[in-house]
């Protein structure tokens, strides 16, 4: 039997991109499953960068529809609200031991921020193999993880932060990121205009140029 952990990794790794998504209004959840079913990208990072974080964690959750991921994650009370909530994986933007040992002892997968060689190293030493780099572009961008995957070759990288249309390739080309993330993917301010036309249009445009190329996994 596949294992929430085994699950998250091919999950993220099929979909090269997770949309990271701050909810301050649950209306658009409904919108916001329906667009990314349609766009075949069934995952989505909610963070706990808003009050209705665990709210809109549960409700994505009980619905089924998508694998929901907390973010944002920086305190024990926030990881266990998010499991309790139906989290299948956590997101932090540091490397926070209390954070980190919960998700691991809850079984689920938890990818800790990182941007320095000791940070990565403090990861490793849990048994985490897949980090997030954060803030990517502010630490050196797709030159530090090149660097970092010399010494790190073990280890895969998730950036975040500054990631856009424009680089996105360049980072998912790197064999060593297993996908981004970030808030261009889809926000709930895109959604709130034209009822989330033109976002739907943006992530296809987005998976449209993805798509085909050898980091891609099936497709
Ligand atoms: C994060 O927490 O991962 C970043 O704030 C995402 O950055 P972005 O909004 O530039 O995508």
């Amino acid at each position: 039997m596949q294992t929430v952990q085994s699950e998250v990794y091919q999950k993220i790794e099929e979909a090269k991109l997770l949309p990271l998504y701050t909810a301050t209004n649950l209306d658009y959840l409904d919108r916001l499953e329906e667009i990314l079913l349609t766009s075949q990208l069934p995952i989505v990072e909610v963070t706990f960068r808003s009050e209705l974080a665990e709210t809109a964690i549960k409700k994505l959750a009980k619905s089924g529809k998508l694998m929901v991921g907390a973010g944002t994650v920086r305190t024990l009370t926030q990881a266990k609200a998010a499991i309790k909530n139906g989290a299948k994986f956590i997101v932090s933007p540091a490397v926070i031991p209390e954070v980190i040992e919960y998700s691991l002892a809850q079984g689920i997968p938890v990818f800790p921020g990182t941007a320095t060689p000791s940070e990565i190293q403090q990861a490793v030493d849990y048994g985490i193999h897949i980090v997030k780099f954060f803030p990517a572009d502010i630490y050196g961008g797709l030159k530090a993880i090149k660097a970092l995957s010399g010494p790190f070759y073990d280890v895969k990288f998730l950036p975040t932060g500054g990631i856009d249309e424009i680089n996105v390739l360049d980072y998912l080309n790197h064999p060593q990121v297993i996908a981004v993330g970030g808030s261009f993917i889809l926000s709930e301010t895109s959604l709130k205009q034209d009822d989330g036309v033109t976002a739907s249009q943006h992530l296809n445009e987005l998976i449209e140029t993805i798509k085909g190329k050898s980091f891609m996994i099936s497709g």
